[in-house]
């Protein structure tokens, strides 16, 4: 049998974002029709700063299954390398063949900032014109692509450990902005003040989002803490949002956001209002009020990776 794999040139030609929303938005619509589960990851540490990750997913909707198979090593901008690099594997529910491999760095890249949008969408006010990137790396570059799909972006500001890097995300992308004002902030108290959208997109481990910043109405997408040991907000900043994730069960066992201010005892489980299945399929309201602060947890979950490979596979 001759092995079809997808590059990540291939990806990124054929995935393109309006897409990947279309297809994520499937994935949750399935999940609301009880027609997708999720599995939990198994992550293994590999050294500091380095895991290894095993993402198994079975897509009846798609007749496949599949797993994505990952590295995180935030070690690998010193050599050049993006932080995340895997592949995803398809293979038939009807005889277990395996149907091909994709580029996983790539789909990992997309299909995140696609759910991010696909949330926002669901949860941010519509006349949202400010956004905020906490964090100026691979998914920075993504939700600034997805979240102006989704919402008549005006002006973005960023923040990022040091403000050469702010600047230079700035520089890099302005050209394909035109319309965007880009504001690069040597403290992240001045981006994210005035931000209607704030998206954290960091591998923190302690809070770079504080609730005293957040104004009235903002809508957060926190993606970057996706292990217990991680968090990107403080406290206050989960009491007072409505708190809605990919899933339940993730959620629970890997958002160090969601897990720190549960072990102190300053919220409890029904925090949780609901997941973006729920959102999407109408069955729970976000945004309740204009001053909502809403926020979408994201942990990533590997149907997302599978259904894009399925998808990348018969075209
Ligand atoms: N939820 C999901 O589905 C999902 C998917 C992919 C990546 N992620 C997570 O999102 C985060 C960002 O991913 P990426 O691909 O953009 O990574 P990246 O390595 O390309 O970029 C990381 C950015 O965070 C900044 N940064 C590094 N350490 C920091 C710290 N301690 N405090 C504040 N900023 C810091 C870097 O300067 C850089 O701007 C990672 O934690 C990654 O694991 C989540």
């Amino acid at each position: 049998m001759e092995l079809k794999y997808m590059t990540e040139k291939e990806v990124n030609s054929l995935l393109d974002m309006k897409t990947c929303i279309g297809l994520m938005n499937n994935v949750f619509t399935a999940f609301a029709e009880g027609k997708m589960e999720n599995k939990l990851r198994s992550v293994f540490p590999v050294d500091a700063g380095k895991v290894f990750g095993i993402m198994p997913a079975i897509i009846p909707t798609e007749d496949v299954c599949g797993a994505k198979l990952i590295t995180a090593f935030h070690t690998n901008h010193a050599k050049g390398l993006p932080s995340h690099l895997g592949i995803v594997a398809v293979f038939s529910n009807d005889d277990g063949q395996l149907q091909g491999i994709c580029d996983g760095t790539s789909i990992t890249a997309i299909r995140t900032a696609a759910v991010s949008a696909l949330a926002t969408d669901h949860m941010a006010r519509k006349d949202s014109r400010i956004m905020c990137l906490i964090g100026g790396g691979v998914q920075a570059t993504m939700h600034l692509k997805a979240i102006t799909l989704v919402r008549d972006i005006k002006k973005v500001t960023i923040w990022c450990p040091t403000l050469a890097e702010s600047e230079r995300f700035c520089e890099k992308h302005k050209a394909e902005y035109p319309d965007i004002e880009f504001v690069p902030c040597a403290n992240c108290e001045d981006a994210v003040k005035d931000a209607d959208i704030i998206n954290t997109v960091t591998p923190s481990s302690v809070p770079v989002l504080f609730g005293a910043w957040v104004k009235e109405g903002a809508h957060i997408n926190a993606v970057g803490a996706c292990a217990k040991a991680n968090r990107e907000l403080d406290t206050e900043c989960m009491v007072k949002s409505r708190l809605f994730c990919d899933n339940y069960d993730s959620c629970k066992n890997e958002a160090g956001d969601y897990i720190f201010p549960l072990e102190e005892g300053a919220i409890t489980e029904a925090h949780i209002l609901g997941d973006l299945a729920q959102v999407v399929s109408g069955k729970v309201t976000a945004r309740e009020k204009d001053s909502d602060i809403t926020c979408f947890e994201s942990q990533g979950l590997a149907c997302e990776d599978v259904v894009c490979a399925a998808w990348l596979l018969k075209q």
